[in-house]
């Protein structure tokens, strides 16, 4: 654990929007006057009509309800776009910087991306999608993912975005929960050199389950096979479209996108966030994290697959009147200093990263950062998993020459934005630590036996006491699993899954999940996720799987498989289960370590003692526990000694 503090740069303190006192003021006054202090924020969204009510909030299950800003009225794509065009229209909104850079990039105006929204809209409108409708998107980092969302935002349609990354299995999955009629997707996408068949996937996943129409944006120019009823190019249907589209009128509390994740239990769930709430939080959180101002350059380069890519790529900077960059490709190609080139070709100025990538970037030497100049930097972001100190000290004094903050944002797919984040004008920075609160948010820390909360510098299961107009609402079609998952381990509280430690400053530090969601680069997945797609295999019959700490990617993924009696655990089976995996859920499932185990450790019950499957994947075997009440505890021998290494 780091001692170091940096304090505030003198310049920060001096220019920011929100500095030291004002955070404090601001804090305060957000717990205890909550009507005024989002009355005024909500200002910063244009309301067609204004709401009547704050906040309607109980998490109790007697009355559990959460609604923000009740009866408002407003459209979110308005706000993101057609709000800017007198000021802004000639503003670039999108500098889309492809995967090769020897391919030229592309740049969308605000009144550019204004019009490609409306005539996209009219084409969705054309294909039969009306408010309320699901629609699947499907695309590589390109614009029109970004056109695509807000085209969905405009008509009142809920956008599902599935990350281009995920299999045919998965990607049916998330159609079939949310009974989506239409998938837009791409001919292919690129990455790192390397084509993703998306069209092909999206056929792959058609034959489980249906859907009326397909989009297809071409943008490789491959060939692709085309079903003439269902499949519509995306380009013919753009150009009968007409350019104008009135925003609909959209309640606060209307849903605006579904996203899946992963929990510690069952398949992915359908995370629900809505418009108002979501809207006012994206734009806030936005603005007083990055210190945002209009001209200046922002770039998240997080995909729009995950949350990240919804709230700080596309809402909450095209909100605020941001000029970004959008990526297409990869940190490493075609060499280590991509990213800094990305940066030094647009002068970016706000640069917002995962850690996996700067540790990932960070073994291959400092030449390849030194190289590039960088001064446009002024300010570096973190997100998605705990940055360790050693990353955080490399993004800080390599890249960022040591002066620029890093603002190491905690937050979830349910949390819509940013919850416990540095401000740069605002906070002594503490390398590893996501420092403070947002305004309105009131994490606490909980016993995790006992469920009582726990007071000073201390360690427990992280929880957040009260609403925030950006929590998700529901679970798509499971409103009951909803407040399982969240609100009925500690009730009265909204519980995060992390665990968290608190210091004597107030600062937290996350330490990771603490239940059975592992943390692969950045990306959320569910242990029994991976479990069932493993005994899907004709061979298996039955496999555990945890995390194990990975020197790039945070965690990795250990499976333990146990095969059908009479079964050769041969070499051959593991690579093809391994392979099985990334069928069935994508490549960011891939297990790192496949260990067969003739058995697996059980208690008499037959609970497998997930702690000494653990200990197992850490390679530390020093520290095992009792094994005595095992039902076999000669299995815990066998597993040992058969480690692969
Ligand atoms: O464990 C926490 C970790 O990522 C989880 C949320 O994952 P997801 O919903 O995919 O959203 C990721 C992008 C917001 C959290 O429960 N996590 C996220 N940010 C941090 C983090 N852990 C430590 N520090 C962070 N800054």
């Amino acid at each position: 654990m780091s001692e170091q503090v940096f304090p505030v740069p003198d310049h920060w303190a001096e220019t920011a929007k929100i500095t030291e006192a004002e955070y404090h003021e601001r804090y305060a006054r957000s717990l205890a006057d909550p009507e005024g202090f989002w009355s005024a924020e909500s200002q910063r969204i244009d309301w067609i009509e204004p709401y009547e009510t704050v906040k309607d909030v109980s998490y109790h299950e007697a009355d559990f309800r959460i609604g923000w800003f009740l009866g408002g009225k407003l459209n979110i794509c308005a706000n993101a776009l057609d709000r800017h065009l007198e000021t802004l229209g000639d503003t670039p909104a999108i500098i889309w910087e492809p995967d090769d850079p020897d391919t030229p990039g592309r740049t969308l105006t605000y009144r550019e991306l204004h019009e490609q929204v409306c005539t996209f809209a009219n084409v969705l409108k054309a294909n039969g999608v009306e408010k309320g409708d699901r629609v699947t998107i499907y695309l590589p980092m390109i614009p029109e993912a970004a056109i695509a969302m807000l085209a969905c935002a405009r008509i009142g349609a809920v956008h599902s975005v599935v990350f281009a990354g995920f299999s045919p299995e998965a990607l049916a999955g998330r159609i079939e929960d949310c009974q989506s009629n239409i998938v837009i997707t791409a001919d292919e996408g690129l990455r790192g050199g390397k084509t993703v068949p998306l069209k092909a996937n999206v056929d792959a996943a058609l034959e489980k389950v249906e859907v009326g129409r397909v989009i297809v944006y071409r943008h490789t120019g491959s060939d692709v096979d085309f079903h003439a009823v269902r499949d519509v190019w995306w380009h013919d249907a753009m150009e009968v479209a007409a350019p104008l589209c009135d925003p609909v009128t959209m309640d606060a509390e209307d849903p605006l996108f579904i996203l899946y994740t992963s929990g510690s239990t069952g398949k992915p769930k359908g995370v629900l966030h809505t418009t108002g709430g979501y809207a006012v939080w994206t734009s806030m959180t936005h603005e007083y994290v990055f210190d945002y101002r209009p001209g200046q350059v922002y770039w998240c380069a997080a995909d729009v697959g995950w949350v990240t890519g919804h709230s700080y790529v596309v809402y909450g900077p095209l909100i605020n009147g941001a000029t970004q960059v959008m990526f297409e490709g990869v940190p490493n190609y075609p060499d280590h200093s991509r990213f800094w080139q990305v940066v030094d070709k647009h002068k970016v100025e706000i640069f917002y990263a995962a850690p996996t990538a700067l540790r990932a970037l960070m073994r291959e030497g400092d030449d390849w950062v030194t190289r590039t100049d960088r001064s446009s930097l002024r300010l570096l972001g973190s997100v998605g998993e705990p940055i360790n100190p050693e990353a955080w000290d490399w993004y800080h004094r390599v890249v960022g020459e040591r002066r620029c903050p890093i603002v190491d944002t905690w937050w979830q797919t349910e949390t819509g934005a940013a919850m416990i984040t540095p401000m740069p004008g605002a906070t002594a920075l503490k390398p590893g630590s996501a420092s403070r609160p947002m305004f309105g948010v009131q994490p606490a820390l909980v016993d995790p036996e006992k469920g009582t909360l726990l007071d000073g510098a201390t360690s427990g299961a992280l929880v957040i006491t009260d609403s925030w107009p950006g929590q998700m609402r529901t679970v798509y079609g499971d409103h009951d699993r909803f407040f399982q998952t969240y609100f009925s381990q500690y009730p009265g509280y909204y519980f995060t899954g992390d665990g968290a430690r608190r210091d004597e400053d107030g600062y937290y530090w996350i330490t990771g999940r603490i239940d059975d969601v592992i943390n692969v680069s950045g990306h959320r997945m569910g242990t029994a996720e991976v479990e069932s797609a493993l005994v899907e295999h004709p061979l298996v019959s039955e496999a555990a799987v945890v995390g194990m700490p990975h020197e790039v990617k945070g965690q990795g993924i250990y499976a333990y498989v146990t095969t059908n009696a009479g079964t050769e655990d041969s070499e051959d089976l593991r690579k093809e289960l391994v392979q099985w995996v990334r069928k069935e859920i994508g490549p960011i499932a891939t297990p790192d370590i496949l260990q067969f185990a003739p058995g697996l450790p059980k208690t008499r019950s037959g609970k497998i003692m997930r702690r000494i499957l653990r200990k197992i994947a850490e390679n530390d075997m020093s520290n095992l526990g009792d094994t005595s009440t095992l039902a076999d505890p000669a299995v815990v021998d066998d597993l040992v000694a058969n480690r692969p290494q």
